[in-house]
């Protein structure tokens, strides 16, 4: 058994040092909340241009990100559009790409923030 006193001298000396460990903790518990959240935000956009439009943008479309590979239409990798590129094209057509007339107006945000956020990364 320790002495009373050098119990107590040992506990006031390990509490200061396991503060940067619990903050480190706290930092790594709030990362692992961050990440998961952001990859879900994407997660819409990625659906609808892999599977959910009709036909889907990846059938004609190169998009790494989204693993597609479609060569119909111009790499979106190497287009680069901006968001109202990708608003315009979707929602009016471009040339034998069709206009997507089902689409609500938030699936077209999703879409046009998912692929000028992704596109040529
Ligand atoms: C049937 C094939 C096809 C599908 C499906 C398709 N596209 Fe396209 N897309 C094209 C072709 C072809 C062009 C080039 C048209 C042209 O320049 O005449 C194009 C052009 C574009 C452009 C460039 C527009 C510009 O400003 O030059 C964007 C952005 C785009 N498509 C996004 C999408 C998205 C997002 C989807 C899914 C919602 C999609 N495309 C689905 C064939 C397709």
């Amino acid at each position: 058994m320790p002495h009373p006193s050098r119990a107590r001298r040992l506990r006031a000396r390990t509490a200061p040092a396991a503060l940067p460990v619990l903050a480190l903790a706290a930092l790594a518990l709030a990362a692992s909340f961050a990440l998961p959240a952001r990859a879900a935000d994407a997660e819409p956009g990625r659906q609808l241009f892999t599977a959910e439009a009709m036909p889907p943008c990846a059938l004609c479309h190169t998009l790494a990100d989204a693993e597609a590979t479609g060569t119909v239409g111009p790499s979106l990798d190497d287009l680069k559009p901006s968001a109202d590129q990708v608003r315009a094209a979707v929602t009016r057509g471009v040339g034998v790409m069709p206009p997507y007339e089902d689409l609500s107006t938030e699936q077209v945000d999703a879409l046009a923030a998912y692929v000028s956020g992704v596109a040529g990364r």
